[in-house]
């Protein structure tokens, strides 16, 4: 039997008292249902047996956290927009700014981070910044050691396939990417945000969150771009009230914090 509305809510006042992570601000259904499929495979019959298991084992809590995230993602995941950022929003931001100070927040494995780390490393080489924050800590790990696997390499683009070698454990990004590259835990529901970042990414993460986390998060993005610093969103995502937010539009799916309430970098040239 499904559990109840006051079981979830006992369940998730659990969980956010161990974790920090507060599971009402994601859409229900979709993460009801995959806590549900989680208790089926573990032969949990109610929520209070579920948490209690989890519990009694060593790193259970973490590894729930860690299969409560879908983390797909891949390398130069729609390779258009990494054409976009190449040709026209790198080369604008770092007209204003010579080293870039990148976000990608949501970063799962680390394949936008390392996306745009081969690009910089090829076309803009300087001392720039890539952080990259999740909550998945099995992905963060495989972030650090820059770990893909074939499927990851499907989009990337022949010029930057050299910063991609192969290894015995699959496909290893090379020591010249990993000098732009940090990458830590962020819970991006609770976390106080760093500011003056140039780029901020933040793409298929927001579609597991209820409609007004996602309005509290892109007005915390824009506190922590600098003036003319860009937001990047998936593909499928749009900032519905990017203007009343603060944000004008550069591109599509790309929303730029202005430098002057009237100047973007459309016309600052
Ligand atoms: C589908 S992946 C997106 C990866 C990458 N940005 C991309 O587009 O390929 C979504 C990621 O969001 C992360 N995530 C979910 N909730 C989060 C939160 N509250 N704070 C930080 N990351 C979160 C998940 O752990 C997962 O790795």
């Amino acid at each position: 039997m499904l559990p109840k509305p006051q079981e979830w809510d006992q369940f998730y006042a659990k969980f956010k008292a161990k974790s920090g992570l507060d599971l009402h601000l994601y859409k229900a259904t979709q993460l009801q249902r995959r806590i549900v499929s989680m208790m089926e495979q573990r032969g949990a019959k109610s929520l209070e047996e579920f948490w209690a298991g989890l519990l009694a084992e060593k790193d259970g809590v973490v590894w729930f956290q860690d299969r409560l995230a879908i983390n797909v993602s891949e390398l130069f995941r729609n390779p258009e927009k990494y054409a976009e950022m190449e040709s026209t929003i790198l080369p604008n931001l770092l007209k204003q700014n010579k080293n870039l100070k990148i976000w990608s927040a949501g970063c799962s494995y680390g394949a936008e981070a390392h996306s745009i780390a081969a690009i910089l490393c090829e076309k803009f080489p300087g001392n720039h910044r890539i952080i990259g924050t999740d909550i998945d800590q099995a992905a963060l790990t495989q972030a650090r050691a820059g770990e893909f696997s074939d499927a990851d390499m499907k989009a990337v683009p022949k010029q930057y396939q050299k910063y991609f070698g192969r290894a015995a454990k699959g496909i290893v990004a090379t020591p010249q990417l990993k000098k732009y590259l940090q990458f830590k835990t962020g819970n991006l529901l609770a976390d106080r945000f760093e500011s003056s970042f140039d780029l901020i990414c933040c793409r298929n993460v927001v579609i597991y969150f209820t409609e007004s986390a996602k309005s509290e998060l892109y007005a915390k993005f824009l506190a922590a771009l600098r003036p003319g610093g860009v937001l990047f969103v998936g593909s499928t995502e749009r900032i519905f009230e990017s203007e009343k937010l603060g944000y004008t539009q550069a591109l599509p799916f790309f929303y730029q914090k202005p430098i002057e309430e009237t100047k973007t970098w459309r016309n600052a040239s």
